[in-house]
């Protein structure tokens, strides 16, 4: 309930809604796009021998292991490196440090909904700019005078992606306002902009260790850009929480990123059952929008989505609906395991 005591600004204010994280025994958890398989062995190995007398210090308020593994991984400079807590946060200092200026930002009609509450809360005007009839992203339609550009890539909730020419031809076209490609999905068979970073220092990457990387729990995002752009985002950030990632998540990255074997396999099972699960929806009767996620977006030809979820519900499969105009008659079904997807295949034949 609001108070007094609340600035103005609260009053009006819509939060963004996380997907739910019931607590149900037996659940299959298809609903916010986590990994369905655990982090690498080496995070575990790590987690078990890490030294608990070390937590009473402050951590690296920089991150600096992790910035130059990342930077490595990603064949840049540490000085093109940002990390936050998640890349919500980094999304969010983005917007601060980038995003507060005369003209409209742009973005996508639909795309990620914490775009809209940065927004709000940092008082931006935005523009949305309509996906095609097919839900993909045109980017000729951006090259009006903005105050800056953001989507995602590939999209979400719908799981499209688009090709980096269209994303280059958009950063020499847009050459007087910052472009943020969020690439939180782009590991599922998507093309990276990171090597665009080095060429137009108009052009910021954020990624995250939530999806492919499956360490959602420990919060870890980042951006790659020009020092320039970095050096913004370390003013907010340094204005804000100076030891956004705490020290076993700043380890826990690490050690992913030293697995690259593992990350890679892991993302080649997903890719497969994503096809498994999408020849077999396609089969019922599902439109299901081409994805290089770890997601479908799919809508039933004569069954409406809300019905579907809740059947699913009660067979204790959870899957994420919005009710926005255009896609609510759509779901959103993460990629689990073989066997959970197989259950969810099951329980929709038995239902149609
Ligand atoms: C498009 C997109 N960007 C960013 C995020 C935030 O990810 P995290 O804060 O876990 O790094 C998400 C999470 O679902 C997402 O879908």
């Amino acid at each position: 309930m609001k108070c007094k005591y609340w600035s103005k600004q609260l009053f009006d204010l819509v939060p963004y809604t996380p997907g739910e994280q019931p607590k149900i025994n037996d659940l299959i958890k298809l609903n916010t796009n986590e990994n369905p398989y655990p982090p690498s062995p080496n995070v575990a190995q790590l987690l078990q021998q890490f030294n608990i007398g070390d937590l009473s210090r402050y951590p690296d308020p920089n991150s600096a292991l992790l910035s130059q593994a990342l930077a490595t991984y990603h064949d840049v400079e540490i000085d093109n490196i940002f990390i936050g807590n998640g890349s919500d946060e980094v999304l969010a200092h983005a917007f601060m440090a980038f995003f507060r200026q005369d003209k409209p930002i742009l973005m996508p009609d639909i795309s990620y909904s914490f775009y809209t509450v940065y927004c709000d809360l940092y008082d931006i005007q935005a523009t949305p700019i309509a996906l095609k009839e097919d839900f993909e992203i045109q980017l000729a339609d951006y090259a009006t005078p903005n105050g800056g550009i953001i989507f995602a890539n590939p999209n979400a909730p719908t799981g499209r992606a688009i090709c980096l020419a269209e994303i280059e031809k958009l950063l020499q076209v847009n050459q007087d306002s910052l472009v943020i490609v969020d690439e939180a999905y782009v590991d599922f068979g998507a093309q990276s902009a990171t090597a665009l970073t080095q060429k137009y220092d108009n052009c910021l990457v954020v990624q995250t260790f939530s999806k492919s990387r499956a360490l959602a729990g420990l919060r870890i995002g980042y951006a790659i850009g020009h020092p320039r752009l970095i050096e913004a985002l370390e003013r907010v950030k340094n204005s804000f929480n100076s030891y956004p990632l705490d020290m076993l998540a700043q380890a826990s990255a690490v050690a992913s990123i030293e697995d690259d074997e593992y990350f890679k396999r892991s993302l080649q099972t997903i890719c497969a059952t994503r096809a498994w699960t999408e020849q077999q929806l396609t089969s019922l009767g599902f439109k299901v929008i081409p994805s290089k996620t770890n997601f479908l977006f799919v809508a039933h030809a004569s069954i409406p989505a809300i019905d579907i979820m809740t059947f699913l519900r009660e067979k204790k499969i959870i899957v994420r609906h919005f009710s926005k105009p255009k896609i609510d008659n759509y779901l959103r079904i993460s990629i689990g395991t073989e066997q959970q997807m197989q259950q969810l295949i099951n329980q929709l034949q038995a239902f149609l």
